[in-house]
């Protein structure tokens, strides 16, 4: 053969490989090509796909984009949402001039017009990264997005998707939710990046600021910590001259993740695919909780959601109105002891671990240090506060806050400083918790009821414990039995490495992860958040305390693992899980019958009796809830988190507490409102959770003309 007849072949054979490619080229359309209702786009590696849809139970058809391969159809973007196409006539198409239009039967919407010099025709294209892009090739080799979906996002926000705002366009890109499941036009739960001197990511019902995740602050949003073993995602917020915006990536980019405002909820939520149950589980959510309101203890206040009631005012002020403050009113907020005087000396205070305040009227200055930034704000009355922007490098930059400081709560990783002006002479001082008196005759009522079942239950239970022996032999061998240490390697292989796919659920303190140990011995390992302060040695000697509990109706704990700033507690394994899973779930809930439910009763009421009275440290567990109650194989509950609270609140001697732990719907009203706990306090818990296992309906959100919650009804019913 000559040279001839291989450049032939040659030739020939990259003609049958360019016309196999077109005609495998399903993901893209090019110039005068149309996608009609009934055909769609699949991206190349098969992640998505773009066609016409009807969501829920509407007719209306929309253009969108959904994932290919998950069965639960999970629409990520809507064109047009506001314009429903009513019949199946929609067509995408790239007109003969180049924009992109998306007609129908007698109008048509542009979602890009070409300009009229333009240098090639474009081609539309569906990316794996669920991004459709209309681009352009300028001279041969680059490509330009003339267009792309990632632009205009509807509700969700997928992974390398900016949210915020390219300054040189003045494009904005934010999240709007769907109105309800049948509609995706845009709702009334808004998410962006708002541009002030300092740009953070706010969350909006209407105009009304719900939540804010704080500035940046160079590791993270000042109030939204994330994990700190997150094994899944990395953030990233960038803010320059040309653009502001905050994407998440994957660190595994198998796993399918995808973030989305939820208007049922009002709340952000992030969901993970789980390939094993073919379903979305829910990753996280924000607002996580009551402190999470945004301005909820007014101007000058400081929210803590450990704190009963959880406004306090900041050191130096005090409420503006002390009656509405004590009648849980916070909005009014905090005002200063004494006005500041501009011609007296100043000082500043410091305050760590809270998220800072909103930034409104702030000023920023990122090269200066923290000296810079204290003298900068000295000389300015009227500036009242200062901190570092950026403490990812021993802390840099300036912030500074003029007026109110709003929206302040205490976070459990925080790391961020603030300095909050004072008169020198001021020494800070603690407000004394405030004494409300709230007489809710009907709590009072249901409360006795509650504590003579108690009584009654105790008891017959004592007769029956001095029948068999009792259970607390065990603790009083072994005096110095060795804490089982775990390594972090350990349980990092038993969880595989904190995966998603393990975690079992958020407790009050830090996730859970499911593990199995090399000899197979099942586990539950509960990370916990760096609450206390507690040091290692401290931790060590309370878990050692309360390994030594034991007793048939508490979870066993089987060690701890601390290894520089993480400690976590292992638990023997609960193949049932929580007992609300099963009283609240309507086909598992016939699984428990009424001698069932009485068993689990007794046993809840056996284990707490144990924690109060029967052993050596007693324990009140001030979290008393139906999440808190396992169960075992044979559906035998077991009380688990006791000891947290010891653990984390330290000093147990006292009648009152500042820290307040606990779930509102559970907490005794003396507990909620003075923070003045006992035995009592478990035992209206304890009351709660017997009426829910006895009517299977949630004491929160218990929905009843005249009646808000489970506790209000039964005593109005009993009167
Ligand atoms: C293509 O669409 C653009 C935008 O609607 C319009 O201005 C232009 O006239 C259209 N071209 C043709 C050939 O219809
Ligand atoms: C569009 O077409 C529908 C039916 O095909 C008709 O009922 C409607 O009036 C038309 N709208 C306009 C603006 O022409
Ligand atoms: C990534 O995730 C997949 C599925 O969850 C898992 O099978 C794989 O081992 C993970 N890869 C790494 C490097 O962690
Ligand atoms: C919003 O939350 C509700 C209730 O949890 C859930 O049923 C619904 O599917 C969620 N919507 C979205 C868009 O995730
Ligand atoms: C601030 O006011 C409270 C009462 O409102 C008072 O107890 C406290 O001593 C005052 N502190 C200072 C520093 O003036
Ligand atoms: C920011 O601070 C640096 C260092 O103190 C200073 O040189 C610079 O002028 C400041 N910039 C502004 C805009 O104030
Ligand atoms: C103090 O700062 C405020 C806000 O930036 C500014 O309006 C005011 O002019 C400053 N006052 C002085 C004396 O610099």
């Amino acid at each position: 053969m000559n040279m001839n007849t291989y450049k032939f072949i040659f030739c020939l054979i990259h003609l049958l490989r360019s016309i196999s490619k077109i005609s495998a080229l399903t993901d893209s359309i090019i110039t005068s090509q149309s996608l009609k209702d009934g055909k769609t786009l699949v991206s190349e590696g098969g992640s998505f796909e773009l066609g016409f849809f009807s969501p829920g139970n509407s007719k209306n058809r929309y253009l969108g984009i959904w994932y290919k391969n998950i069965p639960v159809r999970t629409v990520v973007w809507v064109a047009k949402r506001q314009n429903p196409i009513k019949d199946s006539s929609g067509t995408l198409m790239i007109n003969s001039t180049g924009s992109l239009v998306l007609s129908r039967r007698n109008n048509s919407a542009v979602l890009y017009t070409k300009p009229s010099k333009g240098a090639q025709d474009p081609i539309l294209q569906l990316l794996d990264s669920g991004n459709l892009v209309l681009r352009e090739n300028i001279d041969g080799n680059t490509d330009v997005y003339l267009w792309q979906s990632f632009d205009y996002p509807s509700d969700t926000l997928l992974p390398y998707m900016k949210l915020g705002w390219d300054l040189r366009t003045g494009l904005n890109r934010r999240l709007f939710s769907w109105k309800n499941s049948d509609d995706p036009s845009p709702g009334m739960l808004s998410r962006g990046i708002e541009l002030a001197e300092y740009p953070q990511i706010v969350m909006r019902k209407g105009s009304r600021k719900i939540y804010r995740s704080g500035s940046w602050n160079g590791m993270q949003f000042s109030g939204g910590p994330e994990l700190r073993l997150n094994p899944v995602f990395e953030y990233k917020f960038v803010f320059n001259q040309e653009e502001v915006y905050y994407m998440y990536q994957l660190k595994n980019k198998s796993i399918i993740s995808r973030l989305v405002l939820n208007e049922t909820t009002s709340s952000r939520e992030r969901y993970v695919w789980v390939e094993a149950d073919q379903s979305w589980k829910l990753y996280s959510v924000i607002p996580r909780d009551y402190c999470d309101n945004y301005a909820l203890c007014g101007a000058n206040g400081i929210c803590s959601i450990s704190n009963s009631p959880v406004c306090r005012c900041l050191d130096g002020f005090k409420p503006k109105s002390a009656q509405s403050w004590n009648s849980i009113d916070w909005s009014l907020g905090c005002i200063r002891n004494e006005t500041l005087d501009c011609q007296s000396k100043h000082d500043f205070m410091k305050i760590s671990g809270f998220k800072l305040p909103d930034t409104p009227y702030s000023w920023v200055n990122m090269s200066m240090n923290l000296e810079e930034c204290r003298k900068t704000c000295l000389k300015n009355c009227s500036c009242i506060a200062y901190a570092n922007s950026d403490i990812s490098r021993q802390g840099t930059g300036c912030i500074l806050w003029f007026g109110d400081l709003v929206d302040i709560r205490e976070i459990t990783d925080g790391r961020q400083d603030l300095y909050i002006r004072i008169t020198a002479s001021n020494r800070p001082y603690r407000p004394p918790v405030k004494i409300l008196v709230v007489i809710v005759t009907a709590i009072a009522v249901s409360c006795g009821v509650l504590l003579v079942s108690y009584c009654v239950c105790r008891w017959k239970m004592k007769s029956e414990e001095e029948n068999n022996g009792g259970d607390n032999i065990s603790e009083v061998a072994n005096e110095d039995l060795d804490l089982p240490l775990f390594s972090l390697a350990t349980l990092s292989l038993a969880t595989e490495n904190f995966s998603v796919n393990m975690k079992l659920g958020e407790g009050g303190f830090g996730p859970v992860y499911k593990g199995t140990l090399e000899d197979g011995q099942n586990i539950g390992v509960k990370t916990l958040s760096k609450y206390s302060g507690q040091g290692p040695n401290e931790f060590k000697n309370e878990v050692k305390l309360i390994v030594k509990l034991q007793h048939r109706n508490l979870v066993k704990l089987l060690g701890c693992c601390i290894e520089g700033e993480e400690k976590m507690l292992v638990y023997e394994y609960m193949p049932n899980g929580s007992l609300d899973s099963f009283v609240f779930d309507q086909t598992r809930a016939k699984l428990l019958d009424w001698s069932k439910r009485f068993n689990i009763i007794c046993g809840v009421a056996r284990g707490l009796l144990y924690l109060h009275q029967d052993s050596r440290l007693r324990i009140i567990h001030r979290d008393l809830k139906m999440s808190n109650v396992l169960l075992d194989k044979e559906l035998n509950p077991k009380i688990s988190d006791f000891g947290m609270a010891r653990t984390f609140v330290g000093d147990q001697s006292g009648e009152k507490t500042k820290r307040i732990v606990g779930t509102y719907g559970y907490m005794a009203p003396e507990y909620a409102f003075y923070g003045s706990f006992s035995v009592k306090s478990d035992v209206f818990s304890f009351g709660i959770l017997l009426l829910e296992v006895i009517s299977g309906k949630k004491n929160r959100g218990f929905d009843h003309p005249q009646n808000q919650n489970l506790i209000g009804y039964v005593s109005v019913k009993q009167m």
